[in-house]
């Protein structure tokens, strides 16, 4: 029996609605394993720009530093995606918080249900028995570098930069969760043309010294993106840096039949933080169709990595199986061939995952 403090931060979007499932999913392994979660929420992003004109107000952080575990939504609107010139973005509530949490470590496991091997647009012979787990850089890179205007605004620039320590410890932290898989490591930079990727890919190789029961290749950006369609069995553990895993992994969520289904952890120095790899998806907000999944597969990493409880976090996995299994789905992940019956709106689908825990 453990006490833990969760905070919930919905954000935007179908952030609200898939993260309030997750909730659901996170009481009811609490009252089946006599854990005792106690809640609190905060805001984020547009709702919090709308409210306080603060994409991450001090609020927020306050609670999120002082909680055991963060489940999270989205942010984003596409107010902001057609007016380049705002100034204020739900974006940089976000990536605020990966800094001011050191959330420098982004997991995105990706593992395909058997069940939704139609539900790609990639073949089933392909993908059958893939299962990739991701490492993102995501607190260096060009996304956290010098950006502005020169030449009375008519040039734009943005600096990517990494330093060796920042090389070294998400690299660590891929040659360790390496070792608990098939020992086998990817990195994938571009050091073929950037600086900061020959730095990256000499501070890999040196842990590759430390780590000589893990098996490591090196690949460029642009050749790993046709790998992965290609054969992406032959992938086990991969990491790389913020932009290039930022694309990689929405790529990569086609092995897992939906961009629905993608669960991820971002963790580092303090608390961790678990969210859908999906945006706020603002065209079926509000219509009670979102698939919650990948927020309930985000509450599963949550119970694993921050409470270390994996019996908790193997059953809740179990539930999205047995669920998937019994020939229930989302819009997003049904085909051809489900029948209507079966397609569940969000709440439903939550309900169905709950009757199994
Ligand atoms: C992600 C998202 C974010 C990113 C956006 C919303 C800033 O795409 O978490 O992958 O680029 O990191
Ligand atoms: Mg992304």
């Amino acid at each position: 029996m453990a006490q833990k403090k969760i905070l919930i931060v919905p954000g935007d979007g179908i952030g609200q609605e898939v993260t309030e499932v997750g909730k659901r999913v996170l009481d009811a392994i609490a009252a089946k394993f006599g854990h005792e979660f106690t809640y609190d929420e905060a805001l984020i992003g547009h709702v919090a720009i709308e409210a306080t004109g603060n994409p991450l107000p001090e609020e927020t952080l306050h609670k999120m530093k002082n909680s055991d575990a963060i489940l999270f939504g989205a942010v984003g609107h596409p107010k902001y995606d057609n007016d380049p010139s705002a100034k204020v973005r739900p974006e940089q509530g976000l990536l605020r918080m990966r800094k001011e949490l050191g959330l420098y470590a982004n997991l995105r496991p990706i593992k395909l249900f058997d069940e939704l091997l139609s539900a790609s647009s990639i073949k089933p012979e392909i993908l059958k028995g893939a299962d990739i787990l991701f490492f993102r850089e995501l607190t260096g890179d060009i996304y956290f570098g010098e950006k502005g205007r020169k030449n009375d605004g008519d040039t734009a620039y943005d600096v990517a930069e990494y330093s060796r320590y920042e090389v070294e410890r998400i690299g660590r932290k891929a040659f360790e969760a390496a070792r608990t898989r098939k020992k086998k490591l990817c990195s994938v930079d571009k050091a073929n043309v950037l600086e900061t990727s020959r730095l990256w890919r000499e501070e890999i190789q040196k842990l590759e010294k430390e780590y000589p029961d893990v098996q490591v290749e090196h690949q460029f950006v642009d050749a790993l993106a046709m790998m992965l369609i290609k054969d992406p069995k032959r992938f086990d553990v991969v990491v790389t840096t913020n932009l290039f895993g930022d694309i990689l992994t929405d790529e990569a969520s086609q092995i897992a039949g939906s961009m629905g289904m993608l669960a991820s952890a971002s963790i580092g120095d303090g608390t961790g933080v678990y969210e859908p790899i999906h945006g706020s998806a603002h065209d079926i907000t509000g219509k009670g169709v979102a698939n919650p999944l990948a927020s309930v597969l985000s509450a599963a990493l949550l119970l694993d990595i921050s409470f270390g409880m994996k019996a908790e976090s193997e059953l809740v996995i179990q539930a999205v199986d047995q669920v998937l299994k019994q020939g229930y789905r989302t819009r997003d992940i049904a085909d051809a061939n489900t029948p209507a019956a079966m397609i569940l709106g969000t709440e439903a689908m939550g309900t169905e995952v709950l009757k199994f825990i």
